[in-house]
């Protein structure tokens, strides 16, 4: 939260699950053409908040199954854990004001009366959570009942329906809106509330996302009957929330461009990178595009052509050096020469490649560094470079795109020393 000393031009608060992450698309398309989008035009001065209706166990499970980004804030447990951060600090204040009029013992006592509750896995029970599984055409009665059992037993909760399956119990003053309205106000009071929010998602969970003031929201093309419901009976003539047309994260990117909030042309929507023309020196651009042309070329999306490798040698600086995460070091001439030995060798299989928290820093009038993740997928398996890129402007014109001087790679934690050999840039 304190990685941007001002407001941030955009806010995007995104439920996972059938929002951001689509389980029906196998080759993760649309995911991957919104984190290209963020990393070329927004990381640099926006927040990407995560807000999901799972437990930390079950998201840290996510992020190693889809080709995510890495949020700057990740609120879990239907908005009763708030976290900061890469080290996923959380939020002490928040858990204080979520111990008003709760009592998780008396929670499990009284659903305990109720046989149509199945409780879900053990993880998914967190402080401020108490979660079950119940079917459609009785989640409504239960409901009810369970509210008017709680309340008499003193407790001020609330009970939100998702996914036509999902039945969570939570403090009064918890839910995802609440947390979003909380991080709002935090940011307010530091004089750095975002130019806009945004807040996505796709079931019952998130409606309350779509009820905080001044917020935009977009309801993804394949939203819950529960959720287009809510809508119709207590939203439907607010004009900044719409109801996309496309699936989960290509409505989010549909949403940006329906209200004006940014660019959202994505990179990867792109055919021929190595044309765009650019009107200014973009050194997260630059980077995006560069991993981008990676991925076609290893996927054999681009052509085999002498041609495009002579124009990354072109943009390479002749004294330029890549080090290797394993510490071995190699003219990035030569480490671009290298690249005709991997041309398709991931034709037609699952694997990904993108870059996340792409963050660049001016050394000087001419001369950038920037700091970022880069990930590879291969079906399964992720491995993650924390990479360092030095990118000079001098002698290049803005057409000619701006010069690699330096490459610098680490991994990030042991999963990529297991295979080091597959490792290419
Ligand atoms: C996630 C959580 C689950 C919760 C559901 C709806 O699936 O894992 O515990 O009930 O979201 O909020
Ligand atoms: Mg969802």
């Amino acid at each position: 939260m304190n990685r941007l000393s001002g407001a941030a031009r955009l806010m995007i608060v995104s439920d996972l699950d059938h929002t951001m992450v689509d389980h029906h698309d196998s080759k993760n398309l649309s995911l991957l053409r919104f984190n290209a989008l963020w990393e070329s035009n927004y990381r640099h001065n926006s927040l990407l908040v995560f807000s999901t209706g799972r437990s930390p166990t079950l998201y840290k499970q996510l992020r190693k199954e889809k080709p995510m980004l890495t949020p700057d804030i990740t609120i879990m447990s239907v908005g009763t854990e708030i976290t900061y951060g890469n080290s996923m600090v959380p939020d002490d204040g928040w858990v204080e004001f979520l111990n008003q009029k709760w009592d998780r013992n008396i929670v499990s006592e009284e659903t305990s009366k109720f046989p149509e509750l199945t409780l879900q896995s053990e993880t998914e029970q967190r402080p401020h959570k108490v979660s079950f599984y119940v079917q459609k055409d009785k989640a409504q009665d239960v409901m009810k009942a369970l509210s008017a059992n709680l309340e008499e037993r003193g407790l001020d909760v609330k009970i939100i329906y998702s996914g036509g399956m999902d039945l969570d119990i939570l403090p009064q003053g918890a839910g995802k809106g609440q947390a979003l309205a909380y991080l709002l106000k935090k940011l307010n009071a530091k004089g750095k509330l975002p130019n806009n929010t945004l807040a996505c998602g796709d079931s019952g969970n998130d409606a309350e996302l779509f009820s905080i003031p001044d917020v935009y929201g977009v309801m993804v093309g394949n939203a819950q009957e529960e959720l287009l419901q809510w809508h119709a009976a207590n939203a439907k003539d607010n004009p900044k929330i719409i109801h996309a047309t496309e699936r989960c994260a290509a409505g989010i990117v549909q949403a940006i461009g329906h209200f004006n909030l940014g660019p959202s042309t994505s990179p990867r929507d792109v055919t021929d990178l190595m044309d765009s023309k650019m009107e200014k020196f973009d050194p997260s651009f630059e980077v995006v595009k560069f991993y981008l042309f990676y991925e076609r070329w290893r996927h054999a999306e681009v052509e085999n052509s002498e041609l495009y490798l002579a124009n990354l040698k072109a943009v390479c600086s002749v004294s330029g050096v890549f080090v290797h995460p394993s510490g071995i070091e190699q003219s990035l001439c030569d480490c671009v020469n290298s690249f005709r030995t991997c041309y398709g060798d991931k034709r037609g299989k699952p694997y990904w490649v993108w870059v996340d928290q792409v963050l660049p820093a001016q050394i000087d009038s001419h001369s950038w560094l920037v700091k970022f993740k880069k990930w590879e997928q291969s079906g399964e398996e992720q491995q993650c470079c924390l990479t360092t890129v030095v990118l000079s402007s001098k002698d290049a014109s803005v057409e000619e795109g701006l010069t690699w001087m330096h490459v610098h790679q680490t991994w990030l934690d042991e999963t990529g020393q297991n295979n080091q050999t597959t490792w290419l840039f």
